[in-house]
């Protein structure tokens, strides 16, 4: 009975697609433009290795958990709390994780329209031959405004919505296999033109020199929840896709694929994006607009700089579409087959969802701007709750029950494709699911929340 219902669900097709869709949902804005601002806030070098420990260290392992409970039950990631704690209260984990979901795609989806008017104006000429200051009013302008940011949100929704009504194989795993190899050489292109800029030594080091006396445990929260973010995890989002993994993933290589991928990609933007804040003196620390007043100036700055502004606005674009179709399938997939509607309509109710939340989130720039609760606008405040306490409850949550609830035999079982592979690290991978990444997340939490 069920395989009827579960070979009817779609499924990846290849092993580079498997990779490439799980890494294009890891590679997206956080990389770019959250792992950038969040650096410059939390003051560099220091924030950088402590989000490497936490992506190595905890990160990895969670996405191990993730999709060891996706591709054991096949299915959205609520169900499958159902399926395999069946009497439980776990499936309220992925509930919190659809919750999660409608959140962060919401705020997201913004984000993805100032990158789409950025597209526009860079195709418009109208991004050279400015001072420096200019991108900076060019910005709160454009983000203060009302319509412009909706239009290209929805726009962006929409987009993603006709993606993922296509399906796994057609529509997410194909546009990863064009997308992401694409992102990855005009990286290469512009870490060339910002290396050889005046500030270039400067920035290079604000990156890779810590400076140890700026670790607060506000700034451990924020690596923490960057690396959850960064890499997708803590809302089910790859446990979705584990369920449309093949029997004969290699869940343990693709896993650190990923990581490397995602992390190689988070510091490559910074170093083209740190060179250039300080070539043109503008402050780290100036908050989410910083790729968007910064680049501009990189670009500006280089021979055939109106092309390679179009090429890498597309490009980001892109990176965020394969992040935004990830997060909606998570929803998607909840909606379609816990309502048995089609995925059409399931698709439908996400993406006006979102347009919903994408709007307060939009409008906190300007019009609601004076709007605050707990003294954070209502863009933040969405970030805040989805990326730094559901986020982290979420991994928590998911080490916890993989490590102590889910027989290890299953765990095994799954990472080792029923004992045809090595899993050499097994046994520390266990201690860290077990012991390690809850009680770290716990404290770095209760003292945040000042508790501790
Ligand atoms: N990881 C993506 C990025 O870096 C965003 C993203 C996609 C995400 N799916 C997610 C974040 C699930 C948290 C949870 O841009």
């Amino acid at each position: 009975m069920s395989g009827i219902k579960e070979s009817k669900r779609g499924g990846f097709g290849s092993k580079i697609g498997v990779v490439l869709a799980s890494a294009g949902s890891a590679v997206g804005l956080g990389n770019i433009w959250r792992f950038s601002y969040m650096t410059g806030q939390n003051g560099g070098a220091a924030f950088i290795l402590i989000y490497l420990c936490c992506v190595f260290l905890l990160g990895l392992p969670v996405m191990l958990s993730e999709f060891t409970i996706g591709r054991r039950a096949h299915s959205n990631t609520m169900r499958a709390y159902l399926k395999l704690a069946p009497g439980t209260k776990w499936f309220m984990l992925g509930g919190m994780g659809v919750l999660a979901g409608f959140l962060i795609l919401g705020y997201y989806s913004v984000v993805c329209g100032w990158t789409l008017e950025y597209l526009f104006q860079s195709v418009a000429g109208n991004m050279s031959g400015k001072e420096p200051e200019a991108f900076n009013s060019m910005f709160s302008a454009f983000t203060s405004s009302s319509f412009r940011p909706l239009m290209w949100m929805i726009l962006f929704l929409l987009l993603t919505h006709f993606i993922v009504v296509k399906g796994i194989k057609k529509g997410i795993e194909k546009s990863s296999m064009i997308l992401m190899p694409m992102l990855f050489i005009i990286m290469l292109v512009l870490i060339g033109r910002s290396v050889t800029l005046p500030g270039a030594r400067e920035g290079l080091s604000y990156l890779f020199n810590p400076d140890f006396s700026k670790i607060t445990s506000s700034v451990v929260l924020s690596a923490l929840g960057q690396a959850f973010f960064s890499l997708s995890l803590g809302m089910g989002c790859l446990c979705t896709y584990a369920s449309y993994f093949p029997d004969n993933t290699n869940m343990v290589k693709t896993g650190v694929e990923v990581t490397v991928l995602d992390t190689t990609v988070a510091i490559l933007s910074g170093v083209i994006i740190f060179p250039a804040v300080f070539t043109f003196g503008i402050d780290p620390s100036s908050g989410p607009e910083l790729v968007f007043v910064t680049l501009p100036n990189v670009f500006q700055n280089m021979i055939g700089g109106y092309l390679w502004s179009i090429l890498f606005y597309i490009l980001l674009t892109l990176a965020a579409l394969t992040s935004t179709i990830s997060m909606h399938e998570v929803v998607t997939a909840f909606m379609e087959e816990e309502t048995r509607i089609s995925r059409a309509k399931a698709a439908w109710i996400v993406t006006l969802g979102c347009m919903l939340i994408g709007t307060y989130c939009s409008l906190s720039f300007g019009l609601l701007g004076r709007v605050t609760v707990f003294g954070l606008d209502l863009f933040t405040l969405t970030d805040f709750i989805s990326s730094k306490v559901m986020l982290p409850l979420g991994g928590m949550f998911i080490s916890l029950f993989t490590g102590w609830y889910l027989d290890k035999k299953i765990l095994w079982d799954e990472l080792s494709n029923h004992n045809t592979l090595r899993f050499r690290l097994f046994k520390a991978y266990l201690f860290i699911i077990r012991y390690v990444a809850p009680v770290f997340i716990a404290c770095i939490f209760l003292k945040e929340i000042g508790v501790l």
